[in-house]
């Protein structure tokens, strides 16, 4: 068999886009390797929802020139997000690469691989699908893939929000749903494969089936029936948009006993002129009645949400409501970035008036203030006992297993290996919390 490198940068969905390419390959005779040295066709999978992603991808394509050299009859390519946005300027800038395909160029790799091999020609593959639904055709036979306790399916791919500082709309293109049939189907047969956590993905995974398929399915009605799969044991979902947060989803979470008492909801800031300039279409008092609905539902929410400090025009007291914020709802964790601006978004047009320092120190103070409400609701678990979902051996000193209990916290712990094993439900006594981990042991 033939050997192919893989490599993920950025989201769940480019990791989950990298499994695809892994598989489509697999059929069509490559082995996966770890060694870039032994490899036939190397693939890096890209991200460009910052700057500095773009500039990391970059810099280790130049590093990738020597290994072309070495070995013209290496294949070289280039695939996901930044990938889509540079297209042929991609091939401009680094005239040895020999394939830039974007997120939709997934299904095709196989076509395009071979394209290049006998054509002997360099291929930009950038264009979007043009089917109104998203599908994952099901490939027969031996898969080098095996899903571990927690998985990922997608069930929406692509954004229609066109937040002001966001690429992801150019890059992945309109959103389209998979048919929830389809779902379930991918969802039983990783479960019969050693799954017993689903966690649906999307770029705003709850704006899910709203169109192009068969019959419109609300997301919330798709949770129900993958929630009924026998053998699952825990549901979660990720990326959320406040604007698509229905009551019924609300709901859901009372309703349904295996979907976890998590929600990941970016906000993005504190302040309604800046979530206005952003357009993303809903303010800070109804981000918070989302919130405290939920947490009249489910009283131990845990929440984590995504946050841009520096944003074009945002003041010392607009990037003062958005610690305000975090401070009120006591995120478990927060994603920080500081703003960058991105081709083609509107942001990019505006003056970027907040200078790189002030940047930083914003970020810096937003990343200490989540580390001090980390630590403060990490500590609430002490003495309490959490369902943990065993993932994997722990790599730390003095335990056994490493796994997560439902509000995501990830939770180390001691236990009789004789007894305990991978995809097992435990119950774990709390006793340390260090900032993003907790410690315990199985009882
Ligand atoms: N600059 C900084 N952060 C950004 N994000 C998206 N675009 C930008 C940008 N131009 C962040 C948002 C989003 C997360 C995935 O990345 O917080 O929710
Ligand atoms: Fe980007 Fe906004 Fe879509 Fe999220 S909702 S992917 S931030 S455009």
């Amino acid at each position: 068999m033939k050997q192919v490198y893989l490599d993920t940068y950025g989201c769940q969905m480019n990791v989950a886009d990298t499994d695809r390419m892994e598989l489509l390959l697999f059929h069509s005779g490559y082995i996966r390797t770890g060694e870039v040295k032994d490899a036939d066709l190397v693939l890096i999978n890209t991200c460009s929802i910052r700057e500095k992603a773009e500039q990391k991808i970059y810099s280790l394509a130049r590093n990738l020139k020597p290994l072309k050299e070495a070995n013209p009859d290496l294949i070289l390519g280039f695939t996901g997000c930044l990938a889509q946005q540079e297209g042929e300027r991609f091939l401009e800038k680094l005239p040895f690469v020999d394939l830039v395909i974007g997120p939709d160029g997934v299904e095709h790799i196989v076509r395009v691989v071979d394209e290049v091999k006998n054509k002997k020609v360099s291929v930009v593959r950038t264009q979007f699908d043009t089917d109104i639904s998203y599908k994952i055709p099901e490939l027969s036979g031996e898969t080098p893939l095996n899903p571990g306790s927690t998985t990922f399916v997608n069930i929406i791919k692509g954004c229609d929000k066109f937040c002001t500082f966001c690429v992801v709309p150019f890059t992945r293109g309109r959103e389209k749903s998979r048919e929830a049939e389809e779902i379930e189907e991918e969802v039983r047969l990783l479960v019969s494969r050693g799954a017993r956590e689903v966690v649906l993905l999307g770029q705003n995974v709850n704006a899910y089936g709203k169109r192009g398929l068969k019959r419109s399915v609300p997301f919330h009605e798709l949770l129900y029936r993958i929630a009924s799969i026998p053998g699952l044991k825990r549901l979660r979902f990720t990326t959320s948009h406040p604007k698509d947060f229905t009551r019924e989803c609300i709901l859901a979470y009372r309703d349904i006993d295996i979907l976890v008492n998590h929600l990941h909801l970016p906000v993005q800031s504190g302040n309604n002129r800046i979530l206005n300039e952003m357009r993303r279409m809903h303010t800070i008092e109804e981000y918070i009645s989302i919130i405290e609905e939920l947490k009249t539902v489910v009283p131990d929410m845990g929440l984590s949400t995504d946050i841009i400090v520096g944003y074009p025009g945002e003041s010392e007291s607009e990037f003062e409501d958005t610690l305000a914020l975090m401070s009120k709802i006591k995120f478990n964790n927060s994603y920080m970035f500081s703003y960058s601006p991105r081709p083609n978004t509107p942001a990019q047009d505006f003056p970027d008036s907040v200078p790189p320092s002030v940047k930083s120190a914003r970020l810096q103070r937003t990343i200490e203030l989540q580390k001090k409400l980390t630590l403060e609701q990490g500590k609430l678990f002490l003495g309490q006992v959490v369902d943990v979902l065993v993932e994997r051996e722990s790599y730390k000193p003095g335990a056994d297993f490493r796994g997560r209990n439902a509000q995501y916290w990830s939770v180390n712990f001691t236990g009789d290996r004789k007894k305990i094993s991978i995809g097992d439900m435990v119950k774990v006594v709390v006793e340390d919390a260090t900032g993003h981990a907790l410690r315990g042991r199985a009882i």
